[in-house]
């Protein structure tokens, strides 16, 4: 009996514990995917938006039906930013921001925060994009 008793108040603990990871990853995760871009352009190869965009945020996703697959942005501490392809390297599945690296639920790699691979099976970084800052600009080259 307190065997079972025991199993239950351990199950109940796990399923707390996953509601607010997931609660506390979804927030991460819908707060940074809402940014507002201003001047936001995106042709063919180049994506561009004002710079002021980014506010204090330090990460900022795009999406969009004209683009293959989501992007990120990152603005590093010396003010400088990269930017790379939301897309695992292992089968070309898209990745996840976790809040502080990424991860790709189709096989569990995750990806540092710099996009390189830190769990198997993904072996090669995130693909990375040229970013120039041109004026109160930033530009994403995608090719
Ligand atoms: S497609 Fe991402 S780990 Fe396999």
């Amino acid at each position: 009996m307190s065997n079972r008793r025991e199993f239950i108040k351990q199950g109940a603990q796990a399923s707390l514990g996953s509601c607010l990871a997931l609660s506390v990853f979804s927030s991460v995760f819908e707060s940074c995917k809402t940014a507002a871009l201003t001047g936001l352009t995106i042709e063919e190869n180049e994506i561009s938006f004002h710079l002021s965009s980014f506010g204090s945020k330090k990460i900022i996703f795009i999406s969009d039906e004209r683009l293959k697959d989501e992007v990120v942005i990152v603005k590093k501490k010396d003010g400088t930013y990269y930017a790379m392809k939301m897309q695992c390297t292992h089968q070309m599945n898209p990745v996840r921001y976790t809040g502080d690296s990424f991860f790709c639920p189709t096989h569990g790699s995750t990806f540092d925060m710099e996009g390189k691979p830190t769990t198997a099976p993904a072996m090669r970084p995130l693909q990375r994009f040229t970013t120039i800052e041109s004026g109160t600009r930033l530009i994403v080259k995608l090719t």
